[in-house]
């Protein structure tokens, strides 16, 4: 298989839900361009529509205007966050200050997904939340006049450092947080630019309300965890170059390529200027022989939602990988750390979970056979771009659910992977 073209992956999913609810809370007009129009970022906007915020549809290549207020009002009926974990996580963040009775759920998926750890320190901060004896969604929550916040995350995720930021914004108290691994921090980086104080010391990241959400307008780079996808497929290629164009380069975001770089991967990146204080650049991918690496827990917690597709290249490299500590991965959309495990030896690699670990040991053999997605947009596409190996015959049982976070995604592997045309 030869790849080349020149590409633009869709918006960055992350950034895209923060303008989204950003803009909801400052009153007047935002402008999002370039945002991201999967399901996951309907799901964001859907709700927000529900408490009051009028969005413009959100479709492709459209500015999607936010007309924010600065409370929510009481929604009517269940607020239904779809498949999204940063939605369900973010909201309850702003809902927290918000003195009506919210009752939020999802998708299977989503319900199952652990809430504890974002509802414990709401409540600790003033909010009051009813929920089943299990840790997941349905869950009841009734906002108040809240407190400030110490607390030391039990877990390093960004949706719960987010989400305890922004109950410091919207009940506008103090919020005091230490993360056990640095993760994603596009949230502090929209606080910045609205004046809120965001101090690190002795490994504490302070916030403190003296910014104001307003008004803004936002131009969304294109989602690094979506161009991995293809950076990846590049990298199983035999021949051929692939630049992807626009591609957010925030280092929160981009353990990956550090990653794939020592696993031999040939990237080469292009950084442009800085859009709306997060950096943005190109990403010309080609061809390259992998070896075998050790991700330490640290990398794994900067590269989360690329830890699939990095699986699926360690099934073509050289050795064995072992991604150390992914405990993470089995609370994701689905459990990837047993999902990606059993799906690597159905296709005929060696692969293994012991503990937290994940081992894969790399082969030249063609993947052949199903795959069980259980509805996860990540391991339909990391399937997907090990389906572009020679010989492989993969049947992915769900390729649609990669619409969660990259609509087209399909539509656009196969167009990079067509015979280039002569100049
Ligand atoms: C996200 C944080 C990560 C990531 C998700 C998006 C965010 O989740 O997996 O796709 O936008 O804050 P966790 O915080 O649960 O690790």
């Amino acid at each position: 298989m030869q790849i080349h073209g020149t590409v633009r992956v869709p918006g960055d999913k992350s950034i895209t839900h923060r303008g989204l609810l950003f803009g909801a809370l400052a009153r007047g007009r935002t402008h999002i361009g370039g945002a991201l129009t999967s399901l996951d970022a309907r799901s964001t906007a859907r709700v927000l529509r529900q408490l009051g915020v009028t969005i413009s549809p959100l479709g492709p290549d459209r500015l999607v205007t936010v007309q924010g207020r600065s409370r929510f009002r009481r929604p009517e009926g269940r607020l239904h966050c779809g498949n999204s974990g940063t939605t369900t996580r973010l909201l309850l963040g702003l809902l927290a200050a918000h003195r009506f009775r919210a009752t939020l759920t999802g998708d299977a998926s989503l319900r199952r997904r652990p809430m504890r750890r974002v509802t414990a320190p709401l409540v600790a901060m003033g909010a009051t939340v009813t929920a089943g004896p299990a840790d997941g969604l349905p869950l009841e929550i009734l906002g108040g006049r809240l407190r400030p916040l110490r607390h030391e995350l039990p877990v390093a995720s960004a949706q719960l450092k987010s989400a305890l930021l922004l109950a410091g914004v919207a009940g506008g108290v103090e919020v005091a947080l230490r993360e056990p691994a640095p993760t994603r921090d596009h949230t502090e980086r929209l606080l910045r630019a609205f004046g809120y104080t965001l101090e690190t010391r002795d490994g504490w990241l302070h916030f403190a309300p003296t910014g104001r959400l307003e008004p803004f307008d936002l131009q969304v780079p294109g989602d690094p965890s979506s161009a991995a996808f293809l950076v990846g497929a590049a990298a199983l290629a035999e021949g051929g170059e692939l630049r992807l164009t626009g591609v957010g380069l925030n280092p929160t975001r981009t353990g990956f390529l550090a990653i794939v770089g020592r696993m031999g991967a040939a990237v080469h990146v292009e950084a442009g200027a800085d859009q709306v204080g997060e950096p943005v650049g190109d990403l010309i991918a080609r061809p390259a022989a992998l070896r075998a690496t050790d991700v330490s827990p640290r990398e794994v917690a900067g590269a989360i939602d690329e830890i699939p597709l990095l699986a699926v290249l360690a099934a073509r490299a050289e050795g064995t990988t072992r991604f150390r500590d992914c405990g993470e991965l089995r609370v994701k959309e689905s459990d990837r750390l047993a999902l990606m495990a059993e799906n690597l030896r159905t296709v005929g690699v060696e692969a293994e979970v012991q503990g937290d670990d994940l081992l894969v040991t790399g082969t030249d053999a063609p993947p052949v056979g199903p795959v069980r997605t259980a509805g996860d947009h990540r391991i339909a596409m990391a399937f997907a771009v090990l389906g572009t190996v020679p010989g492989a015959r993969i049947r992915v049982d769900d390729p649609a659910c990669a619409a969660v976070s990259f609509p087209g995604f399909h539509d656009l592997l196969r167009s990079v992977r067509a015979p280039a045309r002569r100049a």
